[in-house]
């Protein structure tokens, strides 16, 4: 099959960067009319910030919490693939566990009318940057970074696949006092996981107990997580788990674009709860 361009690779839906391959325009119009369950699962997460670190720890809570292990088939985003993935979707059993990348404004309106759990998963801008740069140059199905100043460039205007990271930070800024909305970071989850381990099954609606919560932190560390990445995630396993740590943007940022970096940052998210949050 002939290679797609970099620039095929992506394209533009109401303003913000899709890619072409994983989740078709077909998709996306479909996926707004998405029935939602009250006893949905669901976990958000701007690209890079951990949301696979958090796939592996929910399905542990699940299966520690109703003994009953996760055997779902549905792709991790409800934005990916394609119409007949809404229809497995629409057939699979309660609990789903669903995810997406999706800015919150683009999350099918029924997850906020069916007052779903939403687990959003953040990270420092930085960090976050430096993650996606790796992975758009592993991933074969989004355009290649080039070198790292074009993808900072892209980065800070939001011009890569799923948007700006500020606009998606600024959209849950207005659902920070919403009960059905629980936001944590990944600095935070690096600091204390069993203590967030604690506070997701419980905002879920499960009950662990301590041993419980203790097993699943050991079994989620990184070293862990990545030793068992091959079965959880194939050939791509080394670019979900690459380094996992706090700071590794001090090994890429210049003096000059990390201060404009917390210019930026300063000025968009300044005074807002998500800012002070991902403060770093
Ligand atoms: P790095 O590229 O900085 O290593 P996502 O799952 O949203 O794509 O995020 C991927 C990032 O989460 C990667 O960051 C990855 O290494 C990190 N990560 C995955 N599992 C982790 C874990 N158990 N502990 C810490 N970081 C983890």
């Amino acid at each position: 099959a002939k290679e797609m361009s970099d620039e095929e690779k992506v394209y533009r839906y109401n303003g913000v960067l899709y890619s072409t391959l994983l989740s078709p325009k077909e998709h996306l119009k479909c996926l707004e009319k998405m029935q939602a369950r009250e006893d949905d699962i669901m976990l958000v997460a701007y690209p890079k910030c951990g949301f696979n670190w958090m796939v592996g720890v929910i399905k542990k809570i699940i299966t520690a919490a109703t003994g009953v292990k996760s055997e779902s088939k549905l792709p991790p985003l409800i934005e990916f693939h394609g119409p007949e993935n809404l229809k497995n979707v629409e057939e699979a059993p309660s609990p789903r566990l669903l995810g997406a990348h999706l800015h919150p404004d683009n999350i099918p309106a029924s997850f906020y009318e069916k007052k779903t759990k939403i687990l959003v998963v953040f990270r420092n801008p930085k960090d976050t940057m430096v993650s996606f740069y790796h992975f758009s140059n592993s991933n074969p199905a989004l355009p290649s970074a080039k070198s790292w100043d074009t993808f900072y460039s892209q980065f800070m205007s939001g011009e890569v696949p799923w948007g700006s990271y500020f606009d998606h930070a600024l959209g849950w800024e207005k659902k920070m006092d919403d009960p059905n909305v629980m936001v944590v970071t990944y600095e935070e989850l690096k600091q204390d996981l069993s203590e967030n381990i604690r506070r997701i099954s419980s905002f879920y609606g499960f009950s662990l107990t301590e041993a419980q919560v203790q097993q699943i932190a050991d079994a989620s560390t990184f070293k862990a997580m990545k030793e068992s990445s091959s079965s959880s995630h194939g050939n791509m396993g080394n670019v979900f788990f690459r380094k996992g740590e706090v700071g590794d943007w001090k090994n890429h940022f210049t003096p000059e674009q990390s201060r404009e970096m917390d210019e930026v940052f300063n000025k968009r998210l300044a005074g807002t709860k998500i800012g002070a949050k991902l403060n770093y």
